[in-house]
Order: C-alpha cells, then sequence, then structure tokens
C-alpha cells in the first residue's frame, strides 16, 4: 500500500493517472465535474497533496481549511491568480505550477489565433459548413497577410519570445513591451519600448502575453485601443482579465480593431456574448496547451513536484 495520498481535483491524461497511481493512492475525479470548494476540503481529508487546475479557485478558506497533511498543492498550469498564495505560505503548505513544457503548445494557439483573426478563418468555416459557399470569386473573403507587418507584443517572457520567433518566421517585424529589456540572445532582434503607449501605435498586429495580476486587469482598454493602427488585429492566449471586454467588442464593431483571436475570456467558461456575434472574431475555448504532448508533460511536471515534496526535497517550481 502507497504511503501516501495524492487527490487529483480533475482528470488527467491517462499517463499522468497511471504513474500518479503507481506511486500513490490516487483520489481520482473520474467524472471530471468541476469540484466545488467544499468537495476540494472533503476530498482532500485523507490526502498528502493535491494536484488542482487553473478552474479551481484555490482561495484563503480553501487553504485554511485544508488538513495538515496536505504538504503541496500542485497546479497543473502556469498561471498562478487562481490560488491565494500568500494563504498557502500562511498555512505552510507549498504551492507549485508548471512552466516551461507548456511554451510551445501556447505559443502555437497565439500564432494559430493571429492567422486565424487575420485570415478570417471563422467566415470561411462558417460559410462552408452552413452550405453557403457558391465557389471561388476573386473578392471572397479578403483578409489581411501577415507578411511585411509589425507585431507588438506585451509581454516578452517564454511564452512571448516563442510566439515572436514563429511570427518571424512568416516574416513579420517584432516589437515588444515589458518591464525591461531583455538581453540581445533572448530578444532575437525584436525592437524594446518601455511602454505600451509607445509599443501600441506601431503594431498592426498584437500579442498579449502578460499574467493575470491587479496591475495587468483591463490592460487593454477603450484609451489604449485607440492607439492601434486602425485595423489592427489583436490576440489574446494569456489571461480573459487582461481586455476590457466592452471596449474590444466597440472597437471590433467601429473598425478601429480589424479583428480578434481570442483563447481566453474574463470570467470563462462565459464569454461576452458580443464576441460571439462578431463575425470578425476567430474563437477558442482556452485551448492553448492542449497538446496530447503538453498535457501529459504538464501533469508528469506536477508529479515530479509531488514526488519531491512528499519525499523532504526542494519541489522545482515552487510558487509559494
Ligand atoms: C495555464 O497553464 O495557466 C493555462 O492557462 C492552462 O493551460
Amino acid at each position: 500500500m502507497p504511503d501516501h495520498a495524492v487527490l487529483f481535483t480533475r482528470r488527467l491524461p491517462d499517463a499522468v493517472e497511471r504513474r500518479a497511481a503507481r506511486d500513490y493512492r490516487l483520489i481520482a475525479n473520474p467524472d471530471d465535474r468541476p469540484l466545488t470548494a467544499d468537495e476540494i476540503v472533503s476530498r482532500s481529508q485523507e490526502a498528502d497533496a493535491i494536484v488542482c487546475c487553473v478552474a479551481d479557485k484555490m482561495t484563503a478558506v480553501v487553504f485554511s481549511r485544508l488538513p495538515p497533511r496536505v504538504r503541496i498543492v500542485a497546479s497543473f498550469g502556469v498561471g498562478t491568480e487562481h490560488l491565494d498564495l500568500a494563504a498557502a505560505k500562511a498555512r505552510g503548505v507549498v504551492v507549485t505550477n508548471t512552466p516551461e513544457v507548456l511554451t510551445d503548445a501556447t505559443a502555437e494557439v497565439a500564432l494559430l489565433l493571429l492567422l486565424g483573426a487575420a485570415r478570417r478563418a471563422f467566415e470561411g468555416q462558417d460559410m462552408l459548413r452552413s452550405g453557403r459557399w457558391t465557389g471561388w470569386t476573386p473578392t471572397q473573403l479578403m483578409g489581411h497577410q501577415l507578411s511585411g507587418k509589425r507585431l507588438g507584443v506585451v509581454g516578452m517572457g517564454r511564452i512571448g519570445q516563442a510566439m515572436a520567433r514563429r511570427a518571424r518566421g512568416f516574416g513579420v517585424e517584432i516589437h515588444y513591451t515589458d518591464q525591461a529589456r531583455l538581453p540581445p540572445e533572448k530578444e532575437e532582434g525584436a525592437i524594446f519600448h518601455p511602454t505600451i503607449e509607445e509599443l501600441l501605435p506601431l503594431s498592426q498586429l498584437l500579442s498579449l502575453h502578460a499574467p493575470s495580476t491587479p496591475e495587468t486587469r483591463h490592460l487593454l482598454d477603450a484609451r489604449r485601443l485607440a492607439l492601434l493602427p486602425r485595423g489592427a488585429i489583436v490576440v489574446n492566449s494569456a489571461r480573459g482579465d487582461l481586455v476590457d471586454d466592452e471596449a474590444l467588442i466597440a472597437a471590433l464593431r467601429s473598425g478601429q480593431v480589424g479583428a480578434a483571436g481570442l483563447d481566453v475570456f474574463q470570467g470563462e467558461p462565459a464569454v461576452h456574448p458580443g464576441y460571439r456575434t462578431l463575425e470578425n472574431t476567430f474563437l477558442l475555448p482556452h485551448m492553448g496547451s492542449a497538446t496530447i504532448e503538453t498535457r501529459e508533460a504538464m501533469g508528469f511536471r506536477a508529479l515530479d513536484n509531488v514526488d519531491a515534496v512528499l519525499a523532504g526535497r526542494a519541489a522545482r517550481d515552487r510558487v509559494a
């Protein structure tokens, strides 16, 4: 009988569940139903570790109610805004995330959003699937080419850099803003702007890669959207609350923003209905890291952190 028990709040890829069940007593969630705070607390009574996800709200109340035997909360994902890190610290529980392993998958989705929005992929799909396509015409669904355009990257961390690298391959010139300028080997020729206000006016394409914090909430608001060149294409694969939805929808309606590609939404799984009614949006359901390779790697990385803490070692990805 294994010494320790691990609670998975959601169903994880089979290979991850197999490894967890091999090494621990796995308290699984085979129906994959989102758990309430009470259920997380009650299911963790026998657990030494919890593997939770971005959709689980690990509030101060939840941390304060965890039984003392829980030593680590390993979050399956890189974002940490759903975790009250101060409360975790106060309670003395280690918290970890899964950086690096989802960089490429998320950057691929950012590029997909950029292409999908720029090339009117939603309208093309819709026309075809609804049987409204009557054949090729010289002026049908003309979009915008990426090559020769300038991309503004807001947040040049791992994912921002990976997105920039991919966009560069499409002949795009890269500009970025972040808290500080990157060293040349990380910039790879990208042009630094100390403020977002300086970046926006030249960003024909704009991609958000900042974390969700009180400071970045509604980072892209009506005032800043007005600074973009008219018809700019806006992509968000980071967090929904970076964008003021009302302002972006108004800009999409007026043509100030030509198209938007969005994988994340404020208050998701709710999606502002304005986005659904617009044709110039290309929308995905928060699937940036959703590849088999990446989701397995995220699960293994979370389990590596659990293994370390339960064996009395330091966790590689400790965030609290
Ligand atoms: C994360 O890791 O924070 C993602 O949004 C979930 O894949």
